[in-house]
């Protein structure tokens, strides 16, 4: 899931299949669940993952991509392609924020994902290049 979280933006190449194992990306998901504030929700399709949607804090000495301060996590999610567009990464959005109302993220500018999150409350706070940051509070 972590991979199909990476956004490649139209014309650029795909990622190679193990970015997922370099440190600025696997910081993300490593030992998912050991950590305190680690929360996410997976969606199955006959028990194999076709989605999900996780939180980690991070501190600032590693800061994540979308850092806002250490107490605010950050937002990972991903749906299969082929499930994409009837609902389902909003179903995985809700059921993080039923629990925790404050979240940061990081998204490229040009990825479609922004309309949900703007529609889900989410607010730009910064932008580097194609980078922007966005948070919600609840
Ligand atoms: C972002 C993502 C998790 C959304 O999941 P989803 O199941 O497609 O989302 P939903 O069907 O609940 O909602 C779709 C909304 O997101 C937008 N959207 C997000 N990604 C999209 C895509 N690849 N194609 C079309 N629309 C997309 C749509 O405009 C739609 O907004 P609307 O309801 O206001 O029209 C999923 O598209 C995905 O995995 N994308 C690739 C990875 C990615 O970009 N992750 C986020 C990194 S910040």
């Amino acid at each position: 899931m972590q991979f199909e979280a990476l956004f490649v933006p139209p014309g650029d190449d795909p990622f190679p299949g193990d970015v997922v194992d370099q440190p600025h990306i696997s910081r993300y998901w490593a030992g998912f669940g050991t950590r305190p504030g680690d929360l996410g929700s997976i969606a199955l399709d006959a028990g194999a993952p076709i989605g999900a949607a996780w939180l980690r804090r991070f501190d600032a000495a590693d800061p994540g991509y979308g850092f806002i301060d250490g107490s605010t996590p950050e937002l990972g999610i991903a749906v299969a392609a082929d499930y994409r567009g009837v609902g389902l990464g909003t179903r995985l959005l809700d059921s993080l924020t039923d629990h925790v109302g404050r979240m940061s993220l990081s998204i490229d500018a040009r990825n479609p994902a922004y309309r949900l999150y703007e529609r889900k409350g989410f607010v730009v706070m910064s932008r580097s290049a194609m980078s922007l940051t966005m948070l919600r509070t609840g």
